[in-house]
């Protein structure tokens, strides 16, 4: 590990907006704000939006100066990229911000039932091969995102992968999830606003490299809470 991780692992953990626990801790003890973010973290009754895999947290950032009315929370298992989100909250004193750092599997030990509006991922590792069952946009991760996601909220991905948008189309279709949105290519002149706005460390590394960038919203098919 390197002197500069330490060091922002040890500054994370001075914002009050940085929260760390091992599985180990929320099995003995629940999170504080489990159930309660909006009430008694953020101090209001708004939407808790959720980015899952942040990395240096762009987009949870700067989805929250565009929307000053919801809260935003953004979860990434690696402390050093999530620092860099976290150290722009704190000099720009934005309030309505929060970083996890936690495996993406272990979501329903920090939110309760319908706690979530939305979530967003923004270039997740596609994946492929023997390592698909680490998808993030997987039925069996969308099984436990389900845990948390309100009945009507919605899934935004935003890739530069093929394989992972074609993927997500197929899983929808066959699902019979509601698709909201889908764009074959966000850059196409057309579209405005934070999906052209905002811009990941990741994206701007593939965007160099001149691949196209998708997007698709969704709703999950009702049927799914059903089952449990
Ligand atoms: C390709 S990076 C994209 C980061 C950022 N969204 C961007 O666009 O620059 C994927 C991110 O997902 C995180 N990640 C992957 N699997 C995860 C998991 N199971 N739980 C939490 N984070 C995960 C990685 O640590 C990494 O930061």
């Amino acid at each position: 590990m390197t002197k500069r991780k330490l060091k922002r692992f040890d500054e994370n953990r001075t914002f009050s907006h940085y929260f760390e626990r091992t599985h180990n801790e929320l099995s003995s003890s629940p999170f504080e704000y489990k159930g309660s973010w909006s009430k008694d973290f953020f101090g209001n009754d708004n939407p808790i939006i959720l980015e899952i895999g942040c990395g240096k947290g762009e987009y949870t950032v700067g989805l929250a100066k565009r929307f000053p009315d919801k809260n935003f929370i953004g979860l990434d298992i690696k402390g050093a990229r999530i620092w860099r989100g976290a150290k722009t909250v704190q000099e720009e004193s934005i309030k309505n911000v929060a970083f996890i750092r936690t495996q993406a599997g272990s979501i329903d030990l920090w939110f309760s039932e319908n706690e979530v509006s939305e979530i967003w991922f923004t270039f997740p590792d596609p994946q492929p091969g023997a390592r698909e069952n680490k998808r993030l946009m997987s039925p069996r991760y969308l099984k436990i995102f389900t845990k948390i996601l309100r009945v009507d909220g919605i899934f935004h991905l935003k890739t530069d992968s093929d394989l992972l948008y074609e993927y997500t189309l197929g899983m929808i279709k066959e699902n019979r999830h509601r698709l909201i949105h889908q764009i074959n290519n966000v850059y196409n002149g057309q579209i405005s606003g934070a999906l052209t706005e905002i811009q990941t460390h990741y994206e701007q590394i593939w965007l160099k490299e001149g691949r196209t960038i998708k997007y698709i919203s969704f709703s999950l098919n009702p049927a799914i809470y059903e089952q449990g």
